[in-house]
């Protein structure tokens, strides 16, 4: 009810600028008698995936807290996991606004940010001051001007920076709005990346007497094909986990709408039964032998539990969180 009114205000805005005023709100509110507007007291239904436990196994979504500004907010509203970041090495301004979109007919979203984020370094000294209890994920990508040759490096110096203060590391080669990014979900070009990740980690970790698990996170737009070469170069390479999915190119679902032909990525409900898709094939191939993180178009506590029946281990929100609120994870949660 109280979201409903709020959102009604926030969609008379244009949609950045109502997402940086909900940032600044949650961050000035932490803390304070107004973070009762979002705190909320949810059940215990504790999962156990890449070796963590979860309190649950709802999560907030990539790209919504980029810099990791407002951690402490989120993990009041119950998440069982938060999901920082994309941060790149580098800050960068990201594309050119307007970049964001919102497809009221279909409950969706479009975006082309661009990794827009204040820089690797300014996201560890946010996480290093949050105090929270749920799991943090840090999504690490590459600056944009790093030319996709020496693209591992960026992944690499990201690693490095996050390491000791992520519960499980995201790596994001599968945003739209990076030129060449996606390219890297092929063949050699993801077996040399994996690799090195691989190789990374097993450094840091007896650096750090601590072993943080790693997940790749993969595009909706892959044939039944490209899935099979992904999940080869998964097991092959021993990563922890997979987030299936990011945004669509795909504008089938969403056809003669307002503001559908923008250029970018589309996520909410449009996406979401590609996504189901994606996460039964991983299923099939993988088993459980590597899990899966479940996002796209995830609006209810049904379309949480679709993917759950596909396989996947645990979910994410992101724009279900935009349309419902955070009533939407204790609606999710509560039903488990
Ligand atoms: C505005 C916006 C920005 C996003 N930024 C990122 C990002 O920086 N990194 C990332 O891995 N995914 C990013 N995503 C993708 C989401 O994490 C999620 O995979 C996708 O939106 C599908 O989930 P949904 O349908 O619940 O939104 C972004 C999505 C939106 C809508």
């Amino acid at each position: 009810m109280l979201y409903r009114l709020a959102r009604t205000g926030f969609f008379q805005l244009d949609a950045e600028k109502a997402h940086d005023l909900a940032i600044e709100n949650f961050k000035r509110f932490n803390g304070t008698p107004f973070d009762r507007f979002y705190r909320q007291n949810l059940p215990h239904r504790p999962v156990e995936c890449m070796g963590i436990t979860f309190r649950n196994p709802v999560g907030l979504a990539a790209g919504l807290d980029k810099n990791g500004e407002c951690i402490e907010a989120f993990d009041a509203m119950g998440f069982g996991y938060i999901e920082v970041g994309t941060v790149t090495p580098r800050p960068q301004s990201g594309n050119d606004k307007p970049r964001l979109f919102r497809l009221l007919e279909a409950d969706g979203i479009i975006n082309r940010m661009g990794f827009n984020n204040l820089g690797v370094d300014n996201l560890v000294e946010n996480v290093k001051r949050a105090k929270f209890d749920c799991v943090l994920g840090i999504n690490i990508g590459k600056n944009k001007d790093t030319p996709i040759e020496k693209g591992v490096d960026d992944y690499l110096i990201c690693m490095e920076k996050v390491y000791q203060y992520a519960g499980y590391i995201a790596v994001n080669i599968s945003s739209p709005n990076t030129p060449g990014l996606r390219s890297l979900q092929y063949g050699e070009a993801l077996d040399e990346l994996l690799a090195a990740l691989k190789t990374k980690q097993a450094e840091l970790a007896e650096k750090h007497s601590k072993y943080v698990p790693l997940a790749l996170k993969i595009a909706p737009d892959l044939s039944d094909q490209e899935i099979s070469q992904i999940c080869q170069s998964l097991i092959k390479n021993h990563i922890d986990g997979v987030i299936a999915t990011n945004t669509t190119l795909d504008r089938s679902m969403v056809e003669g709408m307002k503001f559908a032909n923008e250029a970018g990525g589309l996520s909410g409900r449009p996406v979401q039964l590609r996504s189901t898709e994606v996460v039964k094939q991983l299923y099939q191939e993988l088993g459980d032998q590597i899990p899966i993180m479940g996002v796209g178009g995830i609006d209810s506590y049904s379309a949480a539990k679709e993917k759950l029946l596909a396989g996947a281990k645990l979910v994410q929100v992101y724009s279900g969180f935009i349309y419902h609120g955070p009533g939407l994870i204790k609606k999710i949660v509560k039903n488990l």
